[in-house]
């Protein structure tokens, strides 16, 4: 049985970043003592006569033998295979934090049942899913089993440790324990990370077990940070963070969903020998033999125990679970699904005309040009640099001529300056962080001296939306669109350069107890500001360079401020794909983002081609770096760059169904081999190869100098692609047997230009000679789609030599000109004859073309609309 265990952040070799800047879990003082905490049996007891029964939930309350503190346990049945199992102390001194806004709403419940019951141990039911659970009282431990299948345990290796809430004048004392004692001294020694720990030490941990092998070594490390040009395959911290962790073997893939947003660590260890009564129980079950075990290990520096069990079975199951509580993917606007061109920095009004001016002259569709930090009067976000960007409303008016969109930054670090509006008003509001002397908290950003809005505070939260309407933010237009740079928050002069987790917050929490979730307010609040600007008409686009669990609801995210070398590009597909699992589908990985490198032009058209397949699709470049927009790097490449830039708008109408799907059932848009084949083990550790939907498998070229790549083709096995007896243009990509996907072919200047154009249908047979495929179609921008019900969701289906349209949900009524102008069906014979069929009219005969050697048939101009039903029979 072979698996394998994905976490959130998967990255990797040596780059310019300072190590020395970033804490190891040596240093980090919780971590090293939660990890001094060794396998062995569990000081906590379940006080078994203390269980309380409801309708949905059970509560029982741990004993530690050791130190007497009684913890409060809560165990909730879930509906869908999911238990959520709430830790906490039974009468804390002070509340601890619990995360709020990440769950889209309480999760509905199940019923649970007592089922047995002797001395030492009590057996529940979990609703109707089959899934039993054995708390045993001592040492404390649960085992969850699907009949003889043993799921997973907790707190199997008795790693459960809850550091209790202290009287202030306790913790400085030795009295409590003789360990507090040395623990100050370290914390001295750890002075430049400045962290005095008022509140004592609040860490809790908790562990699991599971079968299959999973990917064991250092720990991982959960706390958004600002690292510029990040080490590759390495579990050090990065901007965002997502606490889930998937596992997946041939049998089930399950997720554990530690809901806490303080700094956390992960540490993953995979055995067959040494074994723990996990394993032994596991060998039991499955008749003995060895069947290896995976053990992981949750530790965070404050904040509760809340934990998702997440049991699957399938990985489609999974995802639906998880997005069940976070939420989906936010439906994007069309154009964001588009070709993005940007750089620190289009200099001024002229220069962006030009760059405008050049993807027509060079005939390279393009939807949204950016601006970066020095669009601003000396870093003030909401204002224009009035000498560089004299007239913004003309510029953006002229890109609306065009049909384009246009994004400028809005960073949450705002410069302190008694003579700047924002500034003033926030200040004055008391909006911002403080220093736990009250004071407002100051860090050193782009602006200088610079305070932090606190995106906590629900109240700022809308005063901030409030910026972005068209008579706040100077100059503002409907094509105006908003990037949240430096979120994590990145704060030059602070501790891992980020805020020093004393900081406070509303309600007195500290940046310790909300730092992973600060990001996510960001962008949360800005959606929320782009929404409101059209009366909540409109759909908004917010790129984020920091995540945490649930920003998938609030828009794009990007790999950061990676370096323009091959193995960033390389990096940059499982990225996305680890981000895609945990829900966050719309990512991209641009050709250095934040490096002073310039790549040479066979990178940069390869990177173009991998940005092609990606979701979100930008091309940005650092400051310092020589110009690259796609036509400086000489006609041959430019050809190369166009060709894939129109491949992705050619596409356009598959991302942007595939998106649909994802915003309705969560499923990733872009996919591991192995959420499609959750069989076939050979596709458990392929990275370098993915699928967009379920249709297209792709498998960009990402070696320097590389002739082609190996593919692997699930159910045929290894294939060898050679890049250049094809077209030099060609991305390798393949359509799926049995799938139907729909392009638009015509070449035009945006996505916007490209709506009312007709489209052609891809349809690839199975060997069975079958297929079918769906196309979704709306105004592309509005929230219409869902509240008036103004879609189309169209089927296609293709089976005993006839190609059929009818609608995929009948509630969805939308007008669309649109009409299908080519047919292509891959793997045909020769018919004798075609004929189109629709409701009420004579049949009518299609022309149609046939290539013997590729077996391609080309129907030419159906000419249906696409909202149309009708069939097409080959005779
Ligand atoms: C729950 O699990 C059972 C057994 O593994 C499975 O048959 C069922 O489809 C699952 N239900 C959901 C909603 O995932
Ligand atoms: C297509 O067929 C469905 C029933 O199969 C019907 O409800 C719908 O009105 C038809 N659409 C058109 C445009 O004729």
């Amino acid at each position: 049985m072979a698996a394998l265990v994905w976490m959130t952040l998967c990255l990797a070799a040596a780059f310019a970043v300072d190590r020395s800047n970033f804490k190891t879990c040596e240093q980090s003082s919780f971590c090293k003592r939660q990890r001094s905490v060794k396998p062995g049996s569990s000081p906590y007891r379940a006080l078994l006569e203390s269980l309380q029964l409801s309708q949905d939930s059970m509560k029982l309350q741990l004993i530690n033998e050791v130190n007497k503190v009684p913890l409060l346990l809560e165990l909730v049945g879930l509906q869908g295979n999911m238990t959520r199992i709430k830790i906490n102390e039974l009468s804390p001194l002070r509340p601890r934090y619990e995360v709020p806004d990440v769950l889209v709403r309480d999760p509905p419940t199940t019923w649970l049942a007592v089922t047995g019951r002797d001395e030492n141990s009590v057996e529940l039911s979990l609703g109707d899913s089959g899934h039993k659970l054995i708390l045993t009282g001592k040492p404390f431990r649960m085992d969850l089993l699907q009949g003889r299948e043993l799921v997973l345990s907790v707190n199997p290796r008795g790693l459960l440790h809850f550091e209790h809430l202290r009287h202030r004048k306790d913790s400085f004392s030795d009295k409590v324990s003789s360990s507090v004692g040395s623990l100050w001294d370290k914390i001295k020694k750890l002075q430049r990370y400045h962290d005095p720990l008022i509140a004592g030490p609040t860490s809790v941990g908790l562990d699991f077990s599971l079968p299959g092998e999973g990917l064991g070594g250092d720990p991982y490390r959960l706390y958004n940070l600002d690292v510029f040009q990040y080490e590759l395959y390495n579990l050090m911290a990065l901007y965002g963070s997502v606490p889930l962790l998937l596992a997946h073997n041939t049998q089930r893939t399950l997720g554990i969903f530690w809901l806490n947003a303080a700094e956390t660590w992960v540490d993953i260890s995979s055995n067959t020998a040494g074994k723990t009564l996990f394993g032994k129980m596991l060998d039991y079950m499955h008749g003995g033999g060895e069947t290896p075990q995976t053990d992981v290990r949750w530790m965070s520096e404050s904040g509760i125990i809340d934990v998702f069990l997440l049991l699957g079975p399938a990985p489609s199951d999974v995802f639906r679970q998880y997005t069940a509580l976070t939420g989906t993917q936010a439906l994007p606007p069309l154009f964001a699904m588009a070709y993005h061109q940007s750089r620190w920095n289009y200099n001024d009004e002229e220069d962006v005309a030009a760059v405008d001016e050049g993807f027509d002259t060079h005939d390279i569709p393009c939807d949204v040009i950016w601006l970066d930090i020095e669009h601003t009067d000396g870093k003030r976000y909401f204002t224009w640099d009035t000498n560089k960007f004299p007239q913004p409303r003309n510029m953006l008016g002229r890109l609306a001529a065009k049909r384009r969109k246009m994004v400028s930054i809005v960073d949450p670090h705002i410069k302190v300056d008694s003579g700047y509006q924002v500034h003033n008003e926030i200040r004055s509001r008391g909006f911002y962080v403080k220093t736990k002397d009250g004071s407002d908290y100051e860090g050193w950003c782009w602006p200088g001296s610079a305070g932090y809005p606190d995106f906590t505070n629900p109240e700022m939260r809308t005063w901030w939306a409030s910026m972005f309407s068209y008579d706040q933010y100077e100059a503002s237009m409907e094509n105006l669109y908003i990037w949240n740079d430096m979120n994590e928050p990145s704060v030059f002069n602070g501790p891992e350069v980020t805020m020093y987790k004393d900081a406070l917050h509303q309600g007195g929490w500290e940046h310790r107890d909300v730092h992973n979730l600060y990001g996510l307010y960001v962008q949360m609040a800005t959606a929320q500001g782009l929404e409101q600007r059209s009366g909540g008409l409109e759909r908004p686009f917010v790129l984020s360079r920091a995540f945490f669990a649930g920003s998938q609801r609030y828009g794009a995210v990007w790999t950061g401020d990676n370096a323009a070398e091959w193995d960033h590009m390389k990096i940059s597909i499982p990225m996305c794909l680890s981000l895609a699992l945990v829900g966050i589908s719309f990512c991209g990985g641009e050709c250095g983002a934040g490096g002073r490198l310039s790549p040479d032009a066979e990178l940069l058209v390869r990177w173009y081609q991998v940005g092609a397949y990606q979701p979100f699709y930008r091309a940005h470049a650092h400051l310092d770096t020589v110009r690259r927009e796609p036509w400086l790097f000489g006609e041959e490449n430019k050809a190369l760059i166009r060709a894939a830039i129109r491949q992705r708008y050619a596409l356009l109408p598959y991302w942007y169904t595939t998106f649909y799907h994802s915003y309705r059932s969560g499923q990733p848009v872009m996919r591991p081999l192995w959420v499609e084949y959750p069989d076939d083990v050979t596709t458990f550790s392929i990275d370098d190869q993915f699928l967009i939907g379920n249709a297209l498998l792709v498998h960009p070229v990402t070696e320097q100098g590389a002739q082609g790549v190996q593919i692997y083709l699930p159910g045929k096995g290894e294939v060898w692609y050679d890049v250049h007896s094809h077209q030099k243009h060609h991305i390798p990509a393949y359509q799926r047997g049995g799938s139907i996907v729909p392009r638009k072919e015509r070449v035009r200047r945006s996505s916007d230009c490209m709506y009312h154009d007709p489209y052609t249908l891809y349809v690839a047979l199975s060997p069975q000679g079958t297929a079918e495929g769906d196309l979704f179609i709306d105004d592309g921008h509005t929230y219409n789609f869902e509240s008036k019900a103004q879609y189309l969701h169209r089927h296609f289906s293709f089976a005993s030599n006839t190609l059929t349209a009818r609608s995929a949900d009948s509630k969805g009524i939308f007008e669309s000109p649109a009409w299908i102008e080519r047919v292509v069906i891959l793997g045909a014979g020769k018919p004798a004859a075609v004929f189109l069929r629709q409701p009420g009219m004579a049949e009518t005969r299609l022309d149609f073309q046939h290539e013997p050697e590729t077996s391609v048939l080309t129907l030419r101009k159906p000419g249906v609309n696409i909202g149309a039903n009708w069939s097409i029979s080959l005779r």
